[in-house]
């Protein structure tokens, strides 16, 4: 098989036919751990890792790169996140709680969100769980406040909107983005003002921004460290700020199909670092350690998802559609963004006879396709269907739509297979029902 970057770096196929990953036969993990069932390619996720590291380590040499947890966040790959020297940006109290479950550092912990709760700014802050992204002015005072409270001084980066909008093959640059995230730069003396006059409590640490997802182009990346440079050197003469640390964001886009053409890491750590020096060269700026937090990047290819195929329908002169146990509630990418992905029929590999079919999920809507007109082998109910690229924003985002409960996960590696999210049953998804006495 032609091993395109859609598929993760295990795949192969048996003298049978049978699609392997990690050294296992599909057709086995499904019937060992059934269907649906989300699988990491553990080669694929270090690779991926090993190249960030590597493409950044050889360009700068003051550096940090975050896992974006809300890509899938999973107490397994977070040990291997920190195994692996990443750091972690989270987005929640919950992602917090499962990165302290897995003992990962706090200090290489960055805690994003445009709307994070009292709480967890309280937590945060009394614990010194992680460093705030501070998103807005509301933020910033309750910072402020709970800084105070808790006799602390914190630890802040400010999140910018550069006015860069990207959309995965090319992208605008706007005065003022229309985005709920971050501060529009216009306010930026108001925000300067607030954290001088709270110096005692807020150590501003540097700005973060992140230019938005699935991004095919280089240029975005260095146009946003422009603009933001520009603040630092601003910041700094007018205010004395000297900022330590700049974040980029995550985005890298990934090919989900074969005519998906994505960046390398190569280019983007040289496009980027190459920028950062001779920017900080021209403005007279001390180089600050460069952040980035890919999610996707790293997680998407890693990931596959296998169903079992059900009911087939031959609509009269039309399509024919395949029907899986799964669906939009375990991957809704395809009915919230009609994303597009690609799929191979695990148990038939070396089947030359091929049909167009459509991949339908089980789910109640009419929409819940997961791939329209995808030429495959003849399918028969039985059949497992792979569907690759499913690594990021899949379980991450999944639902118990129709009360049906979420698959496993498990992670291969070197011909073991180990579950890192156990199955959910019934009784997990209905345990927190309660019917009032009244209505008994
Ligand atoms: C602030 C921030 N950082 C990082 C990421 C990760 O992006 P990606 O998974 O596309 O790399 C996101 C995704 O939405 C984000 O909002």
């Amino acid at each position: 098989m032609n091993k395109s970057e859609v598929y993760p770096d295990t795949i192969g196929v048996t003298k049978d036919g049978d699609l392997t990953l990690g050294g296992i036969t599909l057709s086995e993990l499904a019937k060992k751990y059934e269907t649906p069932l989300y699988i990491i390619d553990e080669k694929t996720f270090r690779r991926k890792v090993q190249n960030y590291t590597s493409c950044i380590k050889e360009n700068y040499n003051n550096y940090l790169i975050l896992y974006a947890a809300k890509a899938f966040a999973a107490a397994a790959i977070f040990r291997i996140a920190d195994n692996t020297a990443l750091g972690l940006d989270i987005v929640s109290g919950g992602e917090l709680y499962l990165a302290e479950k897995c003992n990962f550092p706090k200090n290489k912990i960055y805690f994003h969100g445009n709307n994070k709760s009292k709480e967890e700014i309280d937590y945060v802050i009394k614990n010194d769980a992680a460093k705030i992204i501070c998103d807005n002015f509301h933020e910033l005072d309750l910072i402020q406040k709970s800084a105070s409270d808790h006799k602390k001084k914190v630890d802040i980066l400010i999140r910018l909107t550069p006015g860069i909008e990207c959309h995965t093959h090319d992208y605008i640059k706007t005065g003022h983005l229309d985005s709920k995230f971050g501060f529009d730069i216009e306010y930026l003396d108001e925000i300067l003002k607030i954290i001088k006059q709270h110096e005692d409590k807020i150590s501003l640490k540097g700005f973060h921004s992140h230019i938005g997802s699935q991004i095919f182009e280089l240029k975005p990346y260095s146009d946003s460290i422009d603009i933001l440079l520009d603040q630092y050197k601003y910041a700094k003469e007018k205010y004395g700020f000297i900022l330590d640390e700049i974040n980029i964001g995550g985005g890298l886009g990934i090919s989900y199909i074969s005519s998906d053409d994505p960046v390398d890491i190569e280019d983007l750590a040289k496009a980027v670092t190459s920028k950062l020096k001779d920017k900080c060269n021209k403005l007279n700026l001390k180089l600050p350690k460069l952040i980035c937090e890919p999610g996707r990047s790293i997680i998407g290819t890693s990931g596959i998802t296998i169903y079992t195929a059900g009911s087939i329908k031959q609509v009269p002169n039309g399509r024919k559609y395949v029907s899986v146990d799964g669906g939009m509630a375990d991957n809704p990418r395809p009915i919230t963004y009609q994303a597009k992905y690609t799929a191979l029929v695990a148990n038939k590999m070396n089947q030359p006879e091929k049909e167009t079919v459509t991949i339908a999920g089980r789910y109640c809507e009419t929409g819940d396709i997961l791939i329209q007109d995808i030429s495959l082998p003849r399918i028969s109910p039985g059949d497992i269907i792979a569907m690759f690229g499913t690594g990021a924003y899949n379980y991450s985002m999944s639902s118990n739509y129709n009360t049906i409960p979420r698959p496993a996960c498990i992670i291969v590696n070197e011909g073991v297979a180990e579950v890192i999210i156990e199955r959910e049953n019934y009784k997990d998804i209905t345990s927190k029902h309660l019917i009032p006495k009244r209505l008994s």
